[in-house]
């Protein structure tokens, strides 16, 4: 919701927007730096009038009723449209529940949607089960299909093409400008699940209609709030919000609180785990015991130069894929013995965590034959010299 009292943000930097986006209006008397929690399932107003102006503007103000979200969750929209350099955005109470307002925005029985074999799984699942059952058909496709490979693949009733880059396990880059211009040519949205770009991938200069966040991770950024956004260009807004008020979707305002909090140092704790986890994947690429090191900014990553194209950055995630002559149970050993990072799914917190990837990866179009045994990582706030040293320690499982 655009606060006109304060000056103008686009031109600002990053950095600079994190600090002073989603604040109280600098307008009148200002209790707090911070837009406090504002809790409310009922909204009053002093007269009829009043209350029938509020249903009107429910998609761009405060509304009739909580469902419609307060102050505390306009922030957050607020922040997160910047970042996402999108118009307007929609909080959802999870990523999962953003992949899902995004999938029903644009899709009813009869469509079609395009989903790269890489997709992460519950949103796999929610094709599989539920959209499936509602009459939707999807077709996974190869996540680095060119823009002609695309354009062969969509049928006249392919409404929505799906894209995630990278992918979170296997971590390909995809070509989502083209991909976009195939979808666009014939009629379908582009949605992306960009919580791997946050911040270093700008959806809307690449084709996308609706960028789906998990802030879940990188903007709450202390593992413990689930949250999720859908960002679009004004056009796409309307879909956006029905969608999301016809499943009832909300958010909690203290989980919105807190991932404004999240925000306010994401810059300084994304840069930080960026550089990390670089040296960290450049000091495992020299292991003889490492096939791969899946990481889009090592210049061995077979889409370097499409992630140099399109990014300006990375975030902490990625992948090692250890030679064919380990077993996953060595690999599994290995990470057990890891003292600094946690056994864990997620990502985007101020710790570390490791996890073992292959045999849950879900792939039906391609391979999901990395190379051999896989784990991935992600790189907290933690020294990256510490933590390089507990790989090395924890490496003596794998026996040389
Ligand atoms: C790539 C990706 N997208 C979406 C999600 C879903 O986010 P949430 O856990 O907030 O539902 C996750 C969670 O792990 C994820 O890794």
């Amino acid at each position: 919701m655009p606060d006109d009292s304060r000056p103008a943000t686009r031109k600002l930097a990053y950095e600079t927007k994190l600090s002073h986006i989603g604040r109280p209006p600098k307008k009148g008397a200002k209790a707090q730096v911070n837009m406090p929690v504002i809790r409310a399932s009922t909204v009053t107003f002093p007269d009829v009038a009043m209350l029938k102006a509020a249903r009107e503007r429910r998609f761009d103000q405060w509304g009739s009723y909580g469902i419609h979200g307060l102050a505390t969750h306009h922030a957050l929209e607020d922040i997160v449209a910047e970042i996402e350099g999108g118009d307007r955005c929609a909080i959802q109470g999870s990523g999962l529940a953003a992949i899902v307002v995004a999938m029903m925005a644009y899709l009813k029985a009869g469509d079609h949607c395009l989903v790269p074999d890489s997709v992460y799984g519950p949103c796999r699942n929610l094709c599989d089960t539920l959209l499936k059952g509602f009459g939707v058909e999807t077709t996974y496709y190869d996540p680095l299909v060119n823009e002609a490979g695309m354009a062969a693949l969509i049928r006249p009733n392919t409404k929505v093409v799906y894209t995630e880059s990278p992918g979170s396990h296997s971590f390909e880059v995809q070509d989502v400008p083209g991909i976009a211009r195939a979808a666009h040519a014939r009629g379908a949205k582009v949605l992306m699940d960009n919580t791997w770009g946050i911040r270093t991938f700008q959806p809307f200069t690449h084709g996308v209609d609706l960028s789906i966040q998990a802030l879940t991770k990188y903007v709450v950024g202390h593992s413990d709030v689930l949250l999720g956004s859908v960002t679009v260009k004004a056009a796409d807004w309307p879909a956006v919000k029905i969608a999301q008020g016809t499943l009832g979707q909300f958010a909690s305002p203290d989980d919105c609180w807190l991932a404004l909090r999240g925000a306010r140092t994401m810059a300084v704790r994304m840069k930080r785990q960026e550089q990390s986890a670089m040296e960290v994947a450049r000091w495992l690429e020299t292991r003889p015991e490492v096939l791969h090191v899946l990481h889009p900014a090592l210049p061995s990553h077979p889409q370097h130069a499409l992630w140099k194209r399109d990014f300006t950055g990375a975030c902490s995630l990625f992948g090692v894929v250890f030679h064919k002559r380990y077993s996953m149970a060595q690999v599994d050993t290995l990470i057990d013995n890891l003292a600094l990072f946690g056994i864990g799914a997620s990502w985007g917190g101020f710790e570390s965590l490791a996890l073992p990837t292959t045999g849950n990866i879900t792939r039906t179009a391609t391979s999901d034959d990395l190379g051999g045994p896989t784990m991935r990582l992600h790189i907290g706030l933690e020294e990256p010299a510490d933590l390089i040293a507990d790989l090395e320690g924890a490496m003596a499982a794998l026996g040389g």
